[in-house]
């Protein structure tokens, strides 16, 4: 079978989401299962070319993955002529300016979210490719997640008839680093270097609740840093600049009513790390990253308020888990596949910089109306 190399830079390819997520996971994965067929039957074949700040690291993760191709220069690895995709998983902050000179070299751009650090970057961002013709496209990993999956096929199959709300619980306990060391960067602790929870999650939250549920028409937030102070990677205490829990309320076309609470210092009594519940007139749905329940109204017991009574039904175990139904596989490998397919065949990829713009001024805006302590209606972008 012949091949198509795809010659792919991958830069931010050391940080935790560029190594294991979109090298190891998706870009390995595609080449260790045999390449992705392409509409005419060829195999699309990733040649990545892994860019970073630390020549050492780079080294060392391409030999452990029997990679040739790396540099420390991005403008160098932008111009090869056997590149044709850019892809960004550094921090935030450095996205904009990587993202405006790939476009400038003429290549396809897929990057993590959020697209940009505000609203008017990522429309500009938007209307740059646009304009240079390139395929552009941002990770919205979380549709892609069984648990989503399912719950997504029972909105499709009309199981909750109209649905009243969506509650949504995110988070865990990220250690503060000064007995146990934090599992997540401090950057993502510190408003500067583009850290915070809303800017982190309501991206993710913005294209979860449009694309499951409806467009979303107005926001509100409470945010908080609820930790002052934490240690970071060299073992220095530092400020903690950024928000480290967000209580949203977002209105949904329709009168639907989402409220999601997302926290770094949280401790997890749930069965997944983010959970969402549907209440809608004919059923409800608790569906987490891999698995999803459903009750529905025929099943629905009728428990009575008696706080002197013990509890009198065994309430988790009158929920029904939904199949699988068909095989998933890893949600970031699949949204890759879907892009490549896109830069080869020409294949349909809605998840552009035009969706990845409006994550971004959902997180803008619920940034503001936590400062002004107010509801905020959210405008259509100019696109
Ligand atoms: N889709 C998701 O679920 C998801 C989850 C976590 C993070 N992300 C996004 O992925 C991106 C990377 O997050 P991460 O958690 O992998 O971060 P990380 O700190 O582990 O990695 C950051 C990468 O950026 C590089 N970098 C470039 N310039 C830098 C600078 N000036 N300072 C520090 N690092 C710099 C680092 O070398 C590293 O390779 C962020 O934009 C984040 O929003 C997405």
């Amino acid at each position: 079978m012949s091949r198509i190399p795809i010659g792919i830079v991958l830069n931010g390819v050391t940080g935790r989401m560029g190594y294991r997520q979109h090298l190891v996971r998706s870009l390995l994965a595609i080449r260790e299962q045999g390449g992705l067929p392409s509409r005419d039957g060829s195999l699309i074949w990733p040649e990545p070319v892994l860019v970073g700040r630390n020549a050492d690291k780079l080294a060392q993760l391409a030999q452990r993955h029997g990679l040739t191709e790396w540099t420390t220069d991005l403008d160098a690895a932008l111009a090869r002529s056997d590149v044709q995709i850019y892809f960004d998983a550094q921090v935030t902050q450095q996205r904009e300016k990587a993202i405006r000179a790939a476009i400038d070299a003429g290549l396809h751009v897929y990057t993590e979210k959020p697209l940009a650090e505000d609203t008017d970057a990522a429309v500009a961002l938007c209307r740059a490719a646009r304009t240079a013709g390139i395929k552009h496209g941002v990770v919205q990993d979380k549709l892609f997640l069984p648990g989503l999956r399912k719950l997504k096929r029972l909105v499709d199959g009309g199981f909750f008839g109209r649905i009243l709300s969506v509650r949504g619980e995110f988070g865990y306990w990220v250690f503060e680093g000064d007995w146990q060391a934090a599992q997540r960067p401090s950057w993502n602790y510190r408003s500067a270097d583009g850290g915070g929870i809303v800017v982190d999650m309501f991206p993710h939250w913005q294209y979860v609740l449009e694309q499951l549920f409806a467009p979303i028409r107005s926001v509100q937030a409470t945010i908080a840093t609820h930790i002052p102070s934490r240690v970071d990677e060299a073992g220095q205490a530092y400020e903690a600049t950024a928000d480290d829990a967000a209580y949203g309320t977002f209105e949904l076309e329709g009168g639907i009513v989402a409220q999601i609470n997302s926290s770094w210092a949280v401790r997890v009594r749930r069965d997944e790390l983010v959970e969402f519940q549907v209440d809608g007139t004919h059923g409800s749905a608790v569906a987490g990253l891999r698995e999803c329940h459903v009750q529905h109204r025929g099943t629905t017991p009728k428990p009575v308020w008696n706080p002197d009574l013990p509890v009198t039904e065994p309430f988790r175990a009158q929920w029904q888990a939904v199949p699988d139904n068909e095989p998933f596989d890893n949600g970031f490998k699949v949204q890759w596949e879907l892009f490549l397919r896109h830069v080869v065949d020409g294949a349909d990829f809605p998840w552009d910089f035009a969706a990845g713009a409006r994550g971004v001024q959902l997180a803008e805006l619920g940034l503001q109306a936590a400062r002004e302590g107010r509801r905020i209606e959210i405008p259509a972008l100019d696109l």
